[in-house]
C-alpha cells in the first residue's frame, strides 16, 4: 500500500487568507489506452456536487478506452463516489465494499476505487486500511485532476494507493466532462463551504469556499447553449456567497445570474442557497428573468431559534420567514423547498413544534427531511444529546406528514393549467409515458412521443397526485 497522503480533519478545518489559484488541467499525454477492452462502472452517492465530479471521473476513464457497463460482475474498474453527510450514506458504501470483496476474489485484476467525501474522513481511511484492504485507490475530493495518474500507477505497478489532501485554494479549469444528459447540465460556480454549520462535515470534506472566475463559467455556459442544452443547474454549497472571495471586485451571484440569463439558455436553476446571504437583488433577478426558474431550494434546517443558534445557521426563524415573505411578494408563484433536520442534540418537543409552525407558515412545496446524524470531527458531535432515537423518528414521521401536504398543495395549483415540461425520457412506471419537469420543478408524466425528449413542450395538467402530475401535450399557438 502506497500511502501518499491521509486525510487530516484538523488541517481541513483551517481557513487561511491565501488567494485562490486557478490552474488549467491538461491530460498526461504519456498515459493512453489503459482501458482498451475493459469495462467500468461508477456508483454515485450524495449530492449534485458528487454527480458533477462523477462526470469528470467518467470522462477521464472514457479517455483511456474503457467502456461502460451496468453489471458489477463485468466491470474491470469500479469507482464509488461517496457521500459523508450522514451515517446511513456511509453504511451503504461500506456494505457495497463488503459485497465487492468476493467479486475481487473471482476477478483479482478488478480495480476498486473509493472517491468523494468519505475519503476525506480519517475514520473511513483507517477502516479501509484495516477491514477493506481490497480497495485499490482512495482519492480525495481535491485529488480528482490526478485520477488518471493514479489509475496508471495502480495498473502498471500493481500497487494500491491512498492520496487524500486537504488543500485550501485551488480551482481546476478545463477538466474533461462526460455529461450524463444531452439537454441538462450541472455547472459548478463554486466549490467548498465556509459556513461551518455545527452538524455538517462538508466544510471539512470539500474545503475552503472558492468561486470560479466568471469568464470560465460564462464560456462553459456559452458552449452548452451552442450544443443545444436546455437547462443548466448552477452548483455550490452556498451559491449566494458566490464572488465574496474575489478580492477588490464587486460581482455577486445576482450579477452572475444576470450575465448567464443573457446567454439565452432556456432554463437556469441553482442550488443550494443559504438563507443568510439571499439578497433582494437576487429575488429581483429571479422575478424579472424568464429563464431563471421560479423554484428556490432554501434549506432552513430548524424553526427553533435556540436550535438554529446551536447549529450556527446565522439567522432566526423570524428572519427566515421574512425572507420567504419577500420572495413570495416579488415572485407570487415561487415554489420554495427546503431541508430540515430533526433530533439535533438539545432539540425539545417545543423546538420541534417551532419547526412544524415554520413549515406551515413558509408553505413549502417539498422538503428533504433527515434525522440528525453525528459526524465525527464536527462541533455538534460533541454536544450531549437529549433526544432519543425513537423521539427523533417520531418527529420525522410527523414532519413528513406535514411536508407531504405541502407537496400535494404545490401540485394542486397546477390542475387544468398549461405548464412547460422539459421531457427527459420514458417514465419509470409506465410504457409509452414520458416524464419531465416543469419550471417549478414538478414531475410530470405525459403521453407524448420520443420526438419530444430533450425538448420543452406545453402540457395540460389533467391529474394531480402528491408526488407527480399527469398531463397531455397541447398544440402550441392554440
Ligand atoms: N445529519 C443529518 N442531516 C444532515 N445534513 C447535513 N449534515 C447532516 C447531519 N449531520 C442535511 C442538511 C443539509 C443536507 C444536504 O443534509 O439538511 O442541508
Ligand atoms: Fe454544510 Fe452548512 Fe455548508 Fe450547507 S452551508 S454545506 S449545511 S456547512
Amino acid at each position: 500500500m502506497d500511502i501518499r497522503n491521509k486525510p487530516d480533519l484538523k488541517q481541513a478545518r483551517r481557513r487561511s487568507k491565501q488567494p485562490i489559484i486557478t490552474k488549467e488541467y491538461q491530460s498526461n499525454p504519456t498515459i493512453q489506452n489503459l482501458g482498451v477492452g475493459k469495462k467500468f462502472l461508477i456508483q454515485t452517492h450524495g449530492c449534485q456536487a458528487n454527480e458533477a465530479d462523477s462526470e469528470i471521473l467518467k470522462a477521464m476513464i472514457l479517455e483511456q478506452g474503457f467502456t461502460q457497463t451496468d453489471k458489477v460482475e463485468d466491470a474491470d474498474l469500479i469507482l464509488i463516489n461517496t457521500c459523508a453527510v450522514r451515517e446511513t450514506a456511509e453504511n451503504k458504501v461500506f456494505g457495497e465494499l463488503g459485497r465487492l470483496k468476493s467479486l475481487k476474489k473471482i476477478n483479482p485484476d478488478m480495480i476498486l476505487v473509493v472517491a468523494g467525501c468519505m475519503s476525506q474522513e480519517e475514520a473511513t481511511v483507517e477502516r479501509i486500511l484495516t477491514k477493506y484492504k481490497h480497495v485499490d485507490i482512495v482519492l480525495g475530493t481535491h485529488n480528482i485532476p490526478e485520477f488518471t495518474n493514479y489509475l496508471n500507477y495502480v495498473m502498471v505497478e500493481k500497487k494500491k494507493m491512498i492520496e487524500v489532501v486537504s488543500e485550501e485554494g485551488t480551482i481546476f479549469e478545463h477538466l474533461p466532462k462526460a455529461r450524463d444528459s444531452r439537454f441538462k447540465a450541472w455547472v459548478n460556480i463554486m466549490y467548498g463551504c465556509d459556513e461551518f454549520c455545527t452538524y455538517c462535515i462538508v466544510p471539512y470534506t470539500r474545503g475552503k469556499e472558492r468561486s470560479r472566475r466568471k469568464e470560465y463559467i460564462i464560456k462553459e455556459v456559452k458552449t452548452l447553449v451552442e450544443m443545444g442544452y436546455q437547462e443548466i443547474t448552477l452548483l455550490g454549497q452556498n451559491v449566494n456567497s458566490y464572488g465574496l472571495d474575489f478580492e477588490g471586485e464587486d460581482y455577486s451571484f445576482a450579477d452572475l445570474l444576470r450575465d448567464l440569463s443573457d446567454l439565452k439558455i432556456p432554463r437556469i436553476r441553482f442550488t443550494t442557497s443559504h438563507p443568510k446571504d439571499f439578497s433582494d437583488d437576487l429575488i429581483d433577478v429571479i422575478a424579472l428573468r424568464e429563464n431563471v426558474m421560479p423554484h428556490i431550494h432554501l434549506p432552513v434546517q430548524s424553526g427553533s431559534n435556540p436550535v438554529l443558534k446551536k447549529m450556527n445557521r446565522k439567522y432566526t426563524k423570524e428572519q427566515y420567514l421574512d425572507l420567504v415573505d419577500r420572495i413570495y411578494k416579488k415572485i407570487p408563484d415561487a415554489s420554495i423547498t427546503t431541508d430540515i433536520i430533526v433530533g439535533f442534540p438539545t432539540e425539545t418537543e417545543a423546538d420541534f413544534q417551532e419547526t412544524m409552525d415554520l413549515v406551515r407558515q413558509a408553505k413549502f412545496e417539498g422538503a428533504y427531511t433527515f434525522v440528525y446524524s453525528p459526524r465525527k470531527g464536527t462541533p455538534a458531535a460533541k454536544y450531549e444529546t437529549t433526544v432519543t432515537n425513537q423521539e427523533a423518528k417520531g418527529r420525522l414521521y410527523r414532519l413528513n406528514e406535514l411536508v407531504n401536504e405541502g407537496y400535494l398543495q404545490g401540485n394542486i395549483r397546477f390542475k387544468d393549467k398549461i405548464v412547460k415540461v422539459l421531457v427527459e425520457g420514458l417514465s419509470k412506471t409506465k410504457d409509452n409515458v414520458f416524464s419531465g419537469y416543469t419550471e417549478h420543478n414538478k414531475l410530470v408524466n405525459v403521453k407524448c412521443t420520443e420526438a419530444s425528449v430533450g425538448k420543452i413542450i406545453p402540457v395540460k395538467i389533467t391529474k394531480v397526485k402528491t408526488w407527480s402530475l399527469d398531463g397531455e401535450p397541447v398544440e402550441e399557438n392554440k
